[in-house]
């Protein structure tokens, strides 16, 4: 299935998820495509279009069962088991990401930070230890870690992200302005505010024309 689900549906997919999660939590059972679509500012026939991606869970006259829709996307999204992350580099954006708790809630737990300034190592952030580089090999062996999120200066990203691969890395959420070239079977994904100021700088230029 999952190889012809187009990345566009998977892009949305966390939104749909995230506004049913919210209908979920004000008691809502049910949603037609036509208000969801109101609620979401996107047409009703993109929705029933996207949903019927994976065998339409809508019923007609009936609309959708809203915790149904939201556990099937969980399902797809791999929400539906937690994931074990680790942080590379302790700096700033790496203990703000320690310090949301938002992540744990959508399981994501973050079980460590990886420094190798000795002013950070030893150290914990919201109870998160601050290890050492040197001990992200051995971590890895004794433990059962999903995710490595890279929040280092750009120049070291290539490297590191490479020697995580080496000790067993299979995905990485990448925050260092570089883009990394990755062996097959390992994927990630870019997080880049600064791009996403660009595109809305662009927007705003746009207005002042
Ligand atoms: P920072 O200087 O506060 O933290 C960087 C940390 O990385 C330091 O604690 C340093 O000791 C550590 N470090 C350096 N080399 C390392 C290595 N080889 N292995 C392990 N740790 C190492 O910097 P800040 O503000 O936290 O930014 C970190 C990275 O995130 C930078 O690349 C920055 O450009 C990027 N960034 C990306 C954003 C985004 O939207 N993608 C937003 C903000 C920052």
């Amino acid at each position: 299935m999952g190889t012809e689900i187009s990345s566009a549906v998977i892009r949305r997919l966390p939104r749909y998820y995230r506004y049913l999660g919210e209908l979920m939590a004000h008691d809502v059972v049910r949603i037609s495509s036509k208000e969801l679509s109101e609620r979401m500012g996107v047409t009703a026939s993109q929705i029933r279009q996207d949903l019927n991606n994976f065998g339409g869970f809508g019923q007609q006259g009936y609309g959708y069962n809203v915790e149904y829709l939201y556990t099937e996307i969980g399902k797809i999204l791999g929400l539906d088991r937690k994931k074990e992350m680790i942080v590379i580099g302790a700096g700033n954006l790496g203990r703000a990401l320690a310090n949301y708790s938002d992540f744990e809630r959508r399981g994501f737990i973050i079980k460590a930070l990886f420094d190798v300034s000795a002013n950070l190592v030893g150290k914990s952030v919201n109870g998160i230890p601050v290890l050492h580089m040197d001990e992200v090999p051995k971590y890895l062996r004794e433990n059962t870690v999903d995710i490595a999120a890279i929040t280092i200066p750009k120049e070291a990203a290539p490297q590191v992200a490479a020697d995580l691969v080496k000790a067993g890395i299979k995905a990485i959420w990448n925050f260092a302005p570089t883009d990394l070239s990755l062996p097959e079977g390992v994927v990630q994904e870019n997080v880049h505010l600064t791009e996403s100021l660009m595109r809305l700088s662009y927007k705003l230029r746009a207005t002042e024309e």
